[in-house]
């Protein structure tokens, strides 16, 4: 099979896949380290997903009052609805102000206070004195286009420190040897050459796939590539039914409008003008965590209290902030709101909507972005060559549940502690590992038939199906109904994989050739969700289970794994970390401290 498709081979210490904000900074971690690094990307860095967050960074800098580590990782921990692991949760809210502080001598145009340092503003869930303070300003922002700001810094400091780039380059599989991964297979979409990319670690950055959903605040790019590929490798999903709705996506587009409009003091109302959050969460109210936010909303609609014509959706409210407030600290959403919605947020409320956001499950790391394969008597085994960061990855920081702004510090703090690990476990003067043929042909001969299939299903038809059952049956609230019902129509959803239709067979800028191998990396993603929520009987973080409203911590504290191997979905479970790695009495956190218990806000 190879002989039909001419290869050009590259050997590297380390190929990372994905050049979003984790992405990235592995790959400048990994370079400043000294690693020959190849980093490839199905899009232009500086226009991968992480351009589009807006409202902010989480780390305690505490530049806008007292703040700490420890209320940080108490948020986390709190927020995660303690299904996230411990260990992982203190390294990033203790490496947090350190990884920030990074980004701004890199380069990262921070907003300012007045008296210079790096501008914090209040996000949901995160607070002071362990949840019994007032809200923290903990979220550091470059106005709301946070993310536009970190990505051209980060890609600059890569070039700088010798990275090379392989950009608009898709990545087909991992190539897997002796139970290890040594490499990627890629393909060139501008000129339709294939390339095997050998190399002592892979990194996997590729994002999240809330492209599985039809309405996402996720780019059209967000196709769950990474975990696709670990899918295809045998490898198992983690707690894939924990799936985020960000709770203002614009009504009609699903297009974001960040949390730090209610930071900076928007609210919401229902069709009586009733500020409703007040009654669900009498503390924090609209800066109450996002799952809990956007439960309220989905009541609201369904209580009849909804606004516009159908009931059907919300209303945020930013009028009384200052205009030169809005100017400085929300231009982006201002903007937004005017495109995506016709309106004016000087006069006039946003209509908005819970809409799909984030991935808190994926593929399982230890939190040094070593890739986990579990088994019963090593549940942190580590599988040899493969990393996961960010958002392709489930370190466990966010559980059921992540904080706003505690993905782009996952981002930064995980993508430059894989980058210190690949330093630990890979050798500069050491082989690359030699080309696998066969296991090179067996992904060039998947690509042949994805290339040449010709069933009945167009690629773009099978995408809308899968789209719409996980909308509908895996949505902010589900019931054993709905997820029953969900999990067969995904079932045969799935199965019609085989029988897709590519009709354009050329090798260069073919985009129905890679819509539909990005359609083949959603749907484990999408099956492995759907078929995880339907077996946790209870409810914790953004999984709400009508028939099981209760968190079960006696049965269920436990990280769900999910093998998908074509339709059949194989799940078990691995223990959560409880275990902090700083002991109280060395300035850490108590096991009681965190131990669980209701979470109100
Ligand atoms: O609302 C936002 O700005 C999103 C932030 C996040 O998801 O962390």
């Amino acid at each position: 099979m190879t002989a039909a498709y001419p290869i050009e081979t590259h050997d590297y210490d380390v190929v990372v896949v994905g050049a979003g904000g984790a992405g990235l900074r592995a790959t400048l971690g990994m370079a400043e380290r000294g690693l020959r690094t190849a980093c490839i990307t199905k899009v232009f860095p500086t226009r991968s997903h992480t351009v589009a967050a807006q409202g902010g960074i989480a780390a305690s800098l505490g530049n806008m009052g007292p703040d700490n580590w420890q209320w940080h990782m108490y948020d986390t921990v709190k927020g995660s609805d303690w299904l996230g692991d411990a260990d992982a949760m203190e390294y990033l809210a203790r490496e947090a102000p350190a990884a920030v502080y990074e980004l701004e001598h890199y380069g990262v145009p921070f907003s300012r206070t007045e008296d210079g340092r790096i501008y914090q503003r209040p996000f949901g869930g995160h607070t002071t004195e362990f949840g019994e303070g007032p809200p923290v300003q903990r979220t550091c922002a470059a106005a709301d286009r946070t993310g536009h700001a970190i990505l051209p810094t980060l890609y600059g400091q890569s070039l700088k420190n010798s990275a090379e780039f392989f950009v608009e380059y898709f990545a087909i599989d991992l190539i897997i040897t002796d139970g290890a991964c040594t490499g990627v297979v890629a393909w060139k979409l501008d000129d339709g050459s294939l390339h095997v990319f050998n190399a002592k670690m892979t990194v996997l950055a590729t994002g999240g796939y809330g492209r599985a959903y039809f309405s996402a605040t996720s780019a059209h790019t967000c196709t769950g590539d990474g975990g696709g590929m670990v899918a295809r490798a045998g490898l198992p999903l983690q707690d894939m039914e924990f799936v985020q709705f960000h709770p203002t996506g614009i009504y009609g587009s699903g297009c974001l409008i960040t949390e730090g409009a209610r930071g900076e003091g928007g609210y919401l109302t229902n069709s009586e003008g009733e500020r409703f959050m007040e009654r669900y969460a009498p503390t924090y109210k609209d800066l109450a965590s996002r799952d809990v936010v956007s439960r309220c909303m989905t009541i609201e609609i369904r209580e009849g209290r909804g606004v516009g014509k159908d009931r059907d959706h919300i209303h945020l409210n930013l009028s009384h902030i200052p205009p030169e407030t809005l100017h400085e600290r929300l231009p982006g959403i201002t903007e937004s709101a005017r495109i995506f919605a016709g309106v004016d947020l000087t006069r006039q409320p946003i209509p908005v909507l819970p809409t799909v956001h984030y991935n808190m499950g994926g593929i399982p790391t230890n939190y040094w972005g070593e890739v986990l394969d579990p088994r019963p008597d090593d549940p942190d085994r580590v599988f040899p060559g493969l990393m996961a960061v960010g958002e392709a990855g489930c370190a466990s920081v966010h559980g059921a549940n992540r904080l706003g702004s505690n993905s782009l510090i996952d981002l930064v703090v995980f993508g430059r502690a894989a980058a210190i690990r690949a330093r630990e476990v890979v050798d500069p003067r050491a082989a690359v590992p030699p080309t696998n043929r066969a296991a090179v042909d067996a992904i060039l001969a998947r690509f042949d038939a994805l290339r040449h299939a010709s069933g009945a299903v167009p690629t773009a038809a099978l995408r809308l199906e899968m789209q719409k059952t996980m909308q509908a049956d895996a949505a902010v609230f589900r019931s054993s109904r709905t997820l029953a019902e969900g999990v067969a129509k995904m079932t045969a959803v799935a199965a019609r994989l085989d029988d897709l239709r590519v009709t354009d067979r050329s090798l260069v800028w073919n985009s129905d050739l890679m819509e539909t191998l990005e359609l083949t990396n959603l749907m484990p993603n999408a099956l492995a969700t759907i078929v995880a929520a339907e077996a946790r009987k209870e409810s914790r973080g953004a999984h709400a289970h009508e028939d099981y409203p209760e968190r079960d911590d006696v049965n269920w504290r436990v990280h769900s794994l999910a093998r998908v191997e074509g339709t059949r979905v194989t799940l078990s479970t691995r223990p959560v970390h409880v275990m902090p790695l700083t002991p109280e009495a060395e300035g850490g956190i108590s096991l009681k401290r965190i131990a669980p218990k209701a979470r109100v806000y």
